[in-house]
């Protein structure tokens, strides 16, 4: 088939881990015959510093064009600034708005072959399959917010709305994914605190009675991050709003390991989604070729499954991951004694999924 991709590395190691998912994409390309056409396109701190905006309208354009967006990952410490108008950050919440992405994929496995690089008990982390299903254009991070200067001094404003069916239709979708898995949706709320909380609460208990063959339950999001590394194989998959998601996803990457290992999906209502790994521009180890790009090299794995239909190539990327870890490929963030660059790690991809 022929496809349309477009890739937005961005900043610190993103194009860095962006360059090994291309270089998978197109190793997977040439074994089964597809056609992908690549285009690059400036978005976060490298698209303000040269054209003044973090997702200038010419990105956006190109990804509605698009079959699929590859993103590395956005942001540093040179975009800082509290007083600058524009964030890195801001293309990236641009583009998942822009194109309408609010559902956010997070898959998290315990790979027997790092069981070694949690911190976790082996024990606890074995064979944990979970998915994070994080809603992701509302709340805290879309609602009106500012600061202003009152008699009593700076008052600041952050505002956490939801429209009801916002909340409705990411939760029917997680019901929906969690059909074809465990059959159990954690829904994680702050209900006992929040109101949008409690619609949230009440919105899933209402879809539950329409799924019967699937198990709802609701946890607070508080406890819920104790049992994400207390008990996590005891989730399936875990529905909840945009902050929670963001936190509670980073936390469970240290069940895989390492925050470089996680992929992410942003769908919406057509097949254009979004591929990111959940990790951010590792301003700390930028330049240096040794950041984990199994990450985006797994979204890349999601992008076929979603925008594109190709489910064999898929977990045909999959594989090569586990394989290439099996044979003992270990970035620095796994640990080890020996370990292979971001670039090697890619090669020991695309080796593994030649044979
Ligand atoms: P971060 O995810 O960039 O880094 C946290 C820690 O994890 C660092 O020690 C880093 O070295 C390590 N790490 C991250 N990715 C790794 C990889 N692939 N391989 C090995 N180690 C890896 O989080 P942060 O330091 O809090 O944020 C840095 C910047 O990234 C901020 O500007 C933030 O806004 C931005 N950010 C962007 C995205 C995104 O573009 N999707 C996501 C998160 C954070
Ligand atoms: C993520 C990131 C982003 C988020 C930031 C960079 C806006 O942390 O993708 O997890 O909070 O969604
Ligand atoms: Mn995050």
């Amino acid at each position: 088939m022929q496809a349309k991709i477009v890739l937005l590395p961005g900043d610190g190691v993103g194009p860095e881990v962006v360059d090994q998912a291309q270089a998978v994409l197109l190793a997977v390309a040439k074994q089964r015959g597809h056609s992908f056409g690549f285009e690059t396109c400036l978005m976060g701190g490298i698209a303000i510093d040269e054209t003044g905006e973090a997702l200038p309208p010419e990105t956006l354009a190109a990804c509605q064009r698009a079959d699929a967006v590859l993103l590395g990952a956005v942001g540093g410490p040179k975009w800082d600034n509290p007083k600058a108008k524009t964030r890195p950050e801001m293309g990236l919440l641009g583009i998942r708005r822009g194109l309408g992405l609010y559902a956010n994929l997070r898959p998290v496995r315990g790979y027997t072959e790092l069981l070694g690089s949690s911190p976790l008990k082996p024990d606890r982390v074995e064979g944990v399959n979970l998915l994070v299903v994080r809603e992701l254009t509302g709340g805290l991070y879309f609602g009106a917010k500012y600061r202003e200067d009152t008699p009593k001094g700076v008052r600041v404003v952050d505002t956490l709305e939801y429209h009801a069916f916002e909340i409705e239709r990411i939760v029917r979708l997680a019901f929906e994914i969690a059909r074809g898995r465990k059959k159990k949706v954690t829904s994680v709320d702050k209900a006992n605190v929040l109101e949008s909380s409690r619609l949230w609460r009440e919105t899933a208990t209402e879809l539950g009675a329409k799924f019967p063959d699937v198990t709802l339950e609701h946890q607070l999001v508080d406890s819920c991050a104790m049992r994400l590394v207390t008990a996590p194989g005891s989730f399936d998959v875990i529905v909840t709003e945009n902050m929670f998601g963001d936190i509670l996803s980073d936390e469970a990457a240290v069940l895989t390991g390492s925050l470089g290992m996680l992929p992410s999906a942003s769908l919406g209502e057509g097949r254009l989604g979004l591929y990111e790994p959940i990790h951010g521009s590792a301003p700390d180890i930028a330049g240096k070729g040794i950041a984990n790009p199994l990450g985006t090299i797994l979204s890349a794995a999601l992008l076929l499954r979603h925008s594109l239909g190709l489910e064999a190539e898929a977990v045909s990327i999959e594989r090569a991951v586990e394989k290439a870890l099996a044979r003992g490929a270990r970035t620095r963030d796994l640990g080890g004694d020996k370990t292979v660059s971001t670039a090697g790690m890619g090669e020991a991809v695309i080796a593994a999924l030649e044979g």
